[in-house]
């Protein structure tokens, strides 16, 4: 019988002893359905809920117990989101109360459940609220100094609530909650008198274990009295009769306690709001997968914190070298005391990535001080527009993330100017920002606003007056994180090392240099198969083929190139291609080389879509054009950030600008030098990408009936990101577009030519070099001027 499944998870209650005979009666064999009819429904008297789960995990906090009150038919969404968030963190424990005949829900089997005998799932679920709290209080009376009433809709900081609730001396009758009386029709019908209040059920309720003392042994009274079918209006009145007190009547408790009135669209759009970020129980949360969001979101809230003190350390570290006039590096080797290290981590090892002395830096818009006039950093100004120097376009809107960043600064600091409201009587609130100013330097970002505020008081006299506030603000960096991902999944440092040599390109390139080793590697692996459309072009082909030399034939990189040849109407470089390829495949015996030839009229995506037809659903494919040179750090990133069935790799590539506008001497220039006056990023490309076949067929192919060069990559890489597959887009330092010259049909028609010319001039050079080449050419802006004077005088006239 012990053996029996489930009964090693049920434990009736704490005292095994007198529970075993109830037990039997009441076990229900959860293998045979027809047992529940032989079941023996328990008298009223004898309690003997089901529970399940309640004991595996005992919490060293004695703080607080969560009832959760749910239904059968929640138990595996709603219950489950809970527990797997929140519910895990509770400082004490947590139970999902249910009815009679709840069973944990398979797809969560610590769900710790307890099902109440003699109560159902129907509405209101009165029986079930005052069961629970008598539930509680008879088994863990005097384990916990508070119990608290939950709905499986609400999500609570648990963080906060720990908080909140060691400020408070729980052997007071205490009955915290958001205090309601009702809305107005129900006012007059709930039978309260007009200083009587209630506890709202959704945001949760807090009750102290005093007030559980004095309200458990009348429970079944108030059971029997019960004046509405509100639940929560009830224990309300249970309270007041029998503890003899109410609902804390404070205007806090609804921003503490916060319950968004749009209902089922609660807390599904935008979570950076004042009142999510002060809030400690938040309702409600009617869809699981919100559950989950919200909980993320926290744990990033509880990350910036823990950052923001990480960072304080470093501070005090380095302003106590100071003080003690030490050297900061040499500080921090020294031992606190004997055998106490400051920083338990090797500070030589080379993936130590946090420099004390920088982020050590004291807060401060002064902290870096210019030596000459070429270091100081300018500021940008903000107002309805941003202005600034170093810019290419001096004034532009303020891009959303910028907006995005000083909203955050504006609610951070109105949130710190207000901590002390209560104290002083008064609240400050924000109208406007009328500018301000803001740069970006080594250490951080710094921000100047001049805020427009509103300051009442109303404590004392009351006053209301508009006030104007400077606020100066230093957001520091928080030194370099590093996760090693393969496939994926993050890999541990210390499963790496006891593991050497290592299979990590990151030990390989950056950490250690291991000679060639047997190992199988999860990424160095991959065979990369390079898919190359070709039609006409021979040049660039000779030198994409002396960058494929270089890169993957000499070092024997794990490559094979694919190019699907067309045939040119006028340049007749086919033969040539040809010999090419053949000379290579001499010179490197084992090169893998395949030649497709290509028929009909050429087409990009029927050339890509021809050479995919010829891999394996389980090769990797990187389409590329032979103007791009790459690096072997580029091959890498492919390996890395192409996952079979899960990722996409659609590299931004670099396009050079003309290299004669460029440098003085356009030969033999390096092609990966990447600033702003070399080259642009080309964020609206999406013709190069990596990804497996099998990927490749389930986003649906290219659509083959798009002719020449052209669109065929925008609407792939729209089904890519509308396919379930994670679309990975970043720029790669090692893929250049080498410069061609754009040229453009004179029998094109005029709106098209005109296009064509635009873009030809957009890629020539930089906005910056192009004036430069003005400027210092008279000539020009004497066309200019007199060009202009003409155009004023026409419209003049
Ligand atoms: C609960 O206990 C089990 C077994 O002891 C353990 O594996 C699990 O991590 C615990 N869960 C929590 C939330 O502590
Ligand atoms: C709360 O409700 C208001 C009004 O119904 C809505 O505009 C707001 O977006 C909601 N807040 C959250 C965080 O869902
Ligand atoms: C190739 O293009 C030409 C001119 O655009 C057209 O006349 C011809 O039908 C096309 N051939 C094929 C096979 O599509
Ligand atoms: C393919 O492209 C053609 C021409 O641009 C378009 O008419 C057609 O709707 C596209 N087909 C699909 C499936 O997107």
């Amino acid at each position: 019988m012990l053996r029996h499944r489930g009964i090693r998870s049920a434990i009736f209650g704490l005292f095994l002893g007198f529970l075993l005979g109830i037990f039997m009666s009441n076990y229900r064999d959860i293998n045979s359905p027809t047992s529940q009819h032989v079941l023996q429904r328990p008298s009223p008297t004898k309690w003997s809920p089901l529970i399940q789960n309640l004991n595996t995990n005992i919490s060293s906090s004695s703080l607080a117990f969560v009832g959760v009150m749910t239904a059968q038919k929640y138990l595996d969404s709603r219950a489950k989101a809970v527990w797997e968030t929140w519910g895990k963190q509770v400082p004490g424990k947590m139970a999902f109360f249910s009815s009679e005949y709840s069973q944990v829900p398979e797809n969560c089997p610590d769900l710790p459940l307890v099902a109440l005998p003699t109560v159902d799932d129907g509405y209101p679920p009165q029986k079930k609220s005052f069961l629970m709290l008598q539930f509680m209080w008879n088994n863990f009376a005097d384990k916990f100094e508070w119990f608290i009433r939950a709905d499986d809709d609400v999500y609570i900081r648990t963080d906060k609530l720990e908080k909140l609730l060691r400020s408070i001396d729980s052997s007071k009758p205490m009955y915290i909650g958001q205090a309601g009386r009702g809305n107005s029709e129900e006012i007059g019908q709930l039978s309260l008198n007009y200083d009587e209040n209630f506890c709202m059920g959704g945001p949760g309720v807090i009750i102290s274990r005093e007030t559980m003392r004095r309200i458990i042994p009348h429970i079944k009274e108030c059971l029997k009295n019960l004046y509405t079918t509100h639940e929560d209006v009830e224990l309300g009145r249970c309270v007041r009769k029998y503890a003899g007190i109410s609902c804390t009547w404070s205007y806090e408790m609804q921003s503490i306690l916060y319950h968004n009135s749009s209902g089922d669209q609660s807390f599904t759009g935008n979570l950076k709001r004042r009142e999510v970020h002060q809030a400690i129980t938040l309702h409600p949360i009617k869809n699981p997968p919100h559950m989950y969001r919200l909980h993320n979101y926290m744990r990033g809230l509880k990350i910036q914190d823990l950052q923001q003190e990480r960072v304080s350390l470093y501070q005090d570290i380095y302003s106590t070298a100071n003080l003690l006039g030490k050297d900061v590096d040499e500080f921090i080797r020294q031992p606190l005391a004997r055998d106490v290290e400051l920083f338990p981590h090797d500070l030589d090892a080379e993936d130590y990535l946090n420099n004390v002395e920088i982020l050590g830096l004291p807060d401060g818009l002064k902290s870096f001080k210019p030596r000459s006039a070429q270091e100081v950093i300018p500021w940008d100004f903000i107002s309805k527009s941003e202005y600034s120097l170093v810019d290419s376009n001096p004034r532009r809107r303020i891009y959303s993330h910028v907006k995005e960043g000083l909203e955050d600064i504006t609610r951070e600091v109105m949130a710190s100017i207000n901590s002390c409201s209560r104290q002083r009587g008064r609240v400050v609130e924000e109208r406007s920002t009328l500018y301000g100013y803001r740069r970006v330097d080594a250490f951080g970002a710094d921000t100047v606003l001049d805020l427009l505020l509103v300051y009442r008081k109303y404590r004392g006299r009351k006053v209301t007056l508009p006030v104007r506030r400077h606020v100066y603000v230093h957001q520091c960096f928080t030194g370099v994180e590093v996760r090693e991902v393969v496939n994926d999944v993050e890999v541990n440092r210390k499963d790496r090392e006891s593991q050497k040599p290592s299979n990590s390109i990151f030990s390989r390139n950056f950490l250690f240099n291991y000679p060639d080793i047997d190992q199988q590697d999860p990424v160095e692996d991959k065979i990369i198969h390079f898919i190359v459309p070709l039609f006409g072009k021979f040049v660039a082909f000779e030198r994409f083929m002396n960058n494929y030399e270089q890169i993957c034939l000499r070092s024997k990189a794990k490559t094979e190139l694919i190019i699907v040849l067309y045939p040119h109407q006028t340049e007749n470089s086919f033969d040539n291609t040809k010999q090419l390829l053949s000379n290579i495949k001499k010179k490197y015996l084992s090169a893998k080389i395949d030649i497709i030839d290509g028929s009909g009229n050429f087409s990009r995506a029927r050339a890509l879509d021809l050479a995919v037809s010829y891999a394996n659903m389980a090769d990797l494919l990187f389409f590329i054009d032979v103007d791009i040179t790459f690096t072997a750090e580029a091959l890498d990133r492919i390996r890395l950030n192409t996952i079979i069935d899960r990722k996409v790799y659609f590299p931004i590539v670099f396009s050079q600008y003309d290299p004669q506008m460029v440098y003085k001497n356009s030969e033999n220039h390096d092609f990966f030098v990447i600033n702003e006056f070399t080259g642009y990023w080309r964020q609206f490309g999406f013709g190069i990408v990596s990804l497996y076949k099998k990927d490749y067929l389930k986003i649906g192919g290219f659509n083959l009936s798009i002719n020449g060069w052209g669109s065929e990559d925008v609407n792939f890489f729209e089904k890519a990101v509308n396919s379930d597959l994670t679309v990975f887009r970043a720029p790669d330092l090692g893929l250049v577009h080498i410069y061609h010259k754009v040229e453009c049909d004179q029998q094109l028609p005029p709106t098209q030519l005109l296009m064509c010319r635009g873009t030809s001039t957009e890629t020539l050079a930089s906005v910056y070099t192009l004036a430069e080449i003005i400027n210092r050419r008279p000539e020009y802006l004497r066309f200019a001027k007199v060009k202009r004077s003409k155009l004023s005088r026409n419209v003049g006239s």
